[in-house]
């Protein structure tokens, strides 16, 4: 979705009696600051309301899609972790509910999975380019004024210092000896760190932890027939900062 245009689209077609979503919405705001004389005005000039929208539908949306992307494909190819998920939801949740956000303390297996599916995929690899406002002294590096700076988060993932077998796709790199997920073990930042860590990093894991276990409550994956042993996940070379996976086939069959 080309932003720009459909903020011009918006503005052509807005009509403040019927406001239709969260664009024309932020466009009402924009005009009852204005004729409130309101100082939120400062907040809502154009620049703000195209980087609102954006945040949402490109931070908050391709990275999500992606990574459920990465979820199915990677199921597929583990069935055996795959069905160890389906029981734990079958066993805490049932099947005459939805997982909820509340079911996430329960659910320790799953929620180890979907961790190890964010280091695993690291869909944003070098999360957002960054640059220095000053010159910087960082370990034994001195970085100047207007350098770009990126956090290699996908040679943290995969660093052996962290994780016993990092090419490998293993729950178990974030459960304890008794069972207990590792919430933040060293050498895990999908969502990156610092001033500007990811605005939506607890909305996220809520929001991928609810689809991801229902995803599993509701379907087997499955390789096609005649694929297996040659399926193969292959990046999308053309996407630039986010690790997005090439089109694959899938089989998806209702459990119940
Ligand atoms: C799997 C899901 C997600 C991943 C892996 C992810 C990852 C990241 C990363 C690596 C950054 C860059 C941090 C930096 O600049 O160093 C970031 C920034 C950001 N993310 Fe996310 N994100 C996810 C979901 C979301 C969601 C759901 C939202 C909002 C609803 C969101 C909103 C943002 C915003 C607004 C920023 C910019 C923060 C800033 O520059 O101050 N993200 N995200």
């Amino acid at each position: 979705m080309e932003l720009g245009k459909e903020m011009t689209a918006h503005k052509e077609s807005y009509d403040s009696e019927d406001v239709k979503d969260l664009i024309d919405c932020l466009m009402k705001e924009q005009e009852n600051a204005i004729a409130e004389g309101s100082a939120k005005v400062d907040s809502l000039t154009e620049t703000h309301l195209l980087q609102t929208v954006s945040d949402l539908f490109q931070a908050g949306t391709d990275t999500t899609t992606t990574t459920l992307h990465w979820a199915v494909a990677l199921m597929a190819q583990h069935p055996e972790i795959q069905q160890k998920v389906a029981e734990e939801v079958d066993r805490v949740v049932g099947r005459d509910r939805p997982p909820s956000v509340e079911d996430r303390g329960q659910l320790p297996y799953t929620e180890a999975c979907m961790y190890e599916m964010l280091r695993y995929s690291t869909v944003a690899p070098v999360g957002v380019v960054h640059a220095t406002m000053e010159d910087v002294a960082l370990g034994n590096y001195m970085i100047p004024k207007d350098t770009w700076v990126m956090v290699n988060q996908w040679a943290i993932h995969f660093n052996e210092k962290h994780w016993d077998e990092p090419t490998k796709f293993k729950p178990e790199h974030f459960l304890d000896e008794s069972g207990g997920v590792r919430q933040h073990p060293e050498g895990f930042l999908p969502f990156s760190f610092g001033r500007h860590v990811c605005l939506g990093e607890s909305f996220a894991k809520a929001e991928i932890f609810i689809l991801f276990s229902w995803l599993f409550q509701q379907y087997t994956f499955s390789i096609p027939p005649g694929h297996e042993g040659k399926f193969e996940l292959k990046l999308d070379s053309s996407t630039g900062l986010v690790n997005q996976l090439l089109e694959y086939d899938i089989v998806a069959k209702k459990r119940f």
